[in-house]
């Protein structure tokens, strides 16, 4: 694992930048897997400066969402393919027909799960993720594979946390309206991609850092699976990083 540490979010999500622009194939699109949240805005940002820069050009790339809430419609300003056409497609040029996010509208536990498996085999048949960008929650969730996800985890149906439920209640009118289950690529899922590319910046994320980073490989620190990662890049600011050793 390389680790990163950078003064301040704007070069944590310049670093960033240059670990995803560098993971990705020449002369193609590439696979990109997607983050919803703060973390990685900044580096979707950079991310579009790189394309008016004419360096990098996404138009013929594929992304896949690392999650998405179950019984939301699939229109609904909340559902993570709207933030996702909203905070990455509009911004980095990635066309809507290359944006894949698990399927959450299904009426059954049978066909969400159908859905699930299927999100895992668009990705083999997209040829894989080449990079991975990902954010970390403050107790080391990944995706919404929380403490105690198996580490070998496919993308599934879950139940959402009490706590995660109120974190995200700001995005939504009332509590009640936040779903209680969604869809979240498992952490095997997120293994098979061929570079990962973390960012955390704040205070915050200090000790999920440090967890993650130098703690023991374990599911109950899903970010812990990044030193399992052949090719996995954790980029800080320096308040993240002040748990590091
Ligand atoms: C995002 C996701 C989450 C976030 C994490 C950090 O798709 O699945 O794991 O990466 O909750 O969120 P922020 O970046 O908002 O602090």
């Amino acid at each position: 694992m390389e680790v990163i540490v950078t003064p301040a979010p704007e070069s944590a999500a310049l670093a960033a930048t240059h670990a995803v622009l560098s993971g990705l194939p020449a002369g193609r699109g590439g696979v990109l897997g997607l983050a919803t949240g703060s973390s990685p805005l900044g580096l979707y940002a950079e991310l579009a400066a790189a394309v008016a820069a004419g360096r990098v050009d996404f138009s013929d790339a594929k992304g896949f969402a690392l999650d998405e809430y179950v019984g939301l419609p699939a229109e609904h300003p909340q559902s993570y393919r709207q933030v996702l056409i909203r905070e990455v497609c509009a911004v980095i040029g990635l066309p809507l027909a290359g944006l894949n996010v698990p399927d959450g509208t299904g009426a059954t536990q049978a066909e969400l799960e159908a859905g699930a498996a299927a999100y895992d085999a668009a990705i083999g048949a997209a040829g894989g993720v080449d990079v991975q960008i990902l954010g970390i929650g403050a107790n080391g969730h990944v995706g919404f594979n929380e403490p105690g996800s198996s580490l070998s985890s496919r993308t599934r149906l879950k139940r959402l946390t009490a706590r995660t439920r109120q974190d995200n209640a700001r995005f939504f009118d009332h509590d009640g309206d936040v779903p209680t289950h969604c869809i979240t690529q498992g952490l095997g899922t997120v293994l098979d991609a061929r570079r990962l590319v973390l960012i955390a910046t704040g205070a915050a994320k200090a000790a999920a850092i440090a967890a993650a980073v130098e703690g023991p490989l374990t599911a109950s620190c899903p970010g812990s699976i990044l030193q399992w990662h052949a090719d996995a890049v954790v980029v800080l600011d320096e308040a993240a990083a002040a748990g590091l050793a």
